[in-house]
C-alpha cells in the first residue's frame, strides 16, 4: 500500500507549513552555484502542492523569503527575486487549472516592483478558486508580523476605537497577516536544521514540528505524505494529559 493510501482521511491536517531549507547546500554539494539549488527547489514546490491537494490539505504555507534573507549576497537576492517573478508568472495557468488559490503573507509592499506586480497578478487571477490555498511567505518574519499588528492595535487604542482591556488572543490574531487562516497543525523543515527561524511564531504554539534530513530540492510527494503519516501518529495534547485527550476522542 502506498503511503498516501495508508493515511487516515479523517485526520488530515488542514494547514501544513514548510520551511524549505537546504537549497544552497544541495547545489554546492554538486559543485553548482547556490542559485541552482533555488531553481531546482521550484519542482519541490510543485510536488508539495500536488501532495497537499491530493490528500486534502486546505492550506499550504511555504517560507519562500524571510525578512532576514535580504542580507544574503546581492547576486543571490536578485536571483531569488527573478525566480519568484518568473515562477509565479509561469505557474498561474496551472494553478487555475487545479483550482488553487494563490495568496501571500509578509511585507509585500516593500518588495521590488516587479515582484509586487507578479504577486498582485497571481492573487487576482486565482482569487475565485476554491481549492487548496497556496500561501507564500515573502519578506515575512513572525516578529515583523507581530510588531505590525501591535502598531495597528495601539493606534486604535489611541484613537479610542478599542478598550485595551478587550485585547485578547483572538483579537490579536485578527491583525496578523495570517488572520484568515487556521493555525498550522504541522510544520515540516527540510535539511536537518531544527529551528523555527522566525516563522509563524504566534501561530505555531501547538503545531507538531517535523524535521527531515532531505534537502529541499530532493523533497517529493512521498516525503509530504510521510510527514502527514508521522503527524497522524503523534498525540496532540494541547496542554492536557493523555487520558483526557483519549476520552475526548473516544
Ligand atoms: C532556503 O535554502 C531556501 C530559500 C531561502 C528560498 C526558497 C525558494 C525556493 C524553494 C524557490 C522559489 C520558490 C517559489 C515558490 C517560487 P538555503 O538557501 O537557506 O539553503 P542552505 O541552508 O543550504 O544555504
Amino acid at each position: 500500500m502506498s503511503i498516501k493510501d495508508s493515511l487516515n482521511k479523517e485526520n488530515i491536517p488542514s494547514h501544513v507549513a514548510i520551511i524549505m531549507d537546504g537549497n544552497g547546500r544541495w547545489a554546492q554539494e554538486r559543485g553548482e552555484h547556490r542559485v541552482f539549488g533555488h531553481t531546482s527547489g521550484v519542482e519541490s514546490v510543485r510536488e508539495a502542492l500536488k501532495a497537499a491537494t491530493e490528500c486534502g490539505v486546505d492550506y499550504l504555507t511555504l517560507y519562500a523569503f524571510s525578512t532576514e534573507n535580504w542580507s544574503r549576497p546581492k547576486e543571490e537576492v536578485d536571483a531569488l527575486m527573478n525566480l519568484l517573478v518568473e515562477t509565479i508568472a509561469n505557474e498561474i495557468a496551472e494553478l487555475n487549472e487545479n483550482n488553487v488559490k494563490f495568496m501571500t503573507i509578509g511585507n509585500i509592499g516593500s518588495m521590488p516592483e516587479s515582484v509586487v506586480k507578479a504577486i498582485t497578478d497571481g492573487v487576482k487571477s486565482t482569487e475565485n478558486n476554491t481549492g487548496t490555498k497556496l500561501i507564500l511567505a515573502l519578506n515575512y518574519s513572525a516578529r515583523w508580523d507581530v510588531a505590525n499588528a501591535m502598531k495597528i492595535i495601539t493606534q486604535k487604542a489611541i484613537d479610542g476605537e478599542i478598550d485595551p482591556e478587550s485585547i485578547d488572543q483572538e483579537f490579536i490574531k485578527q491583525y496578523l497577516s495570517t488572520a484568515d487562516f487556521p493555525d498550522p497543525e504541522l510544520l515540516i523543515r527540510t535539511s536537518g536544521e531544527m529551528r523555527v527561524s522566525n516563522f509563524l511564531l504566534w501561530e505555531m504554539a501547538y503545531t507538531e514540528l517535523l524535521f527531515t534530513e532531505k534537502y529541499w530540492p530532493d523533497f517529493r510527494k512521498e516525503d509530504f505524505f510521510q510527514a502527514v503519516l508521522e503527524y497522524q501518529q503523534r498525540e496532540r495534547r494541547f496542554g492536557k494529559v493523555s487520558e483526557q485527550v483519549k476520552a475526548v476522542n473516544e
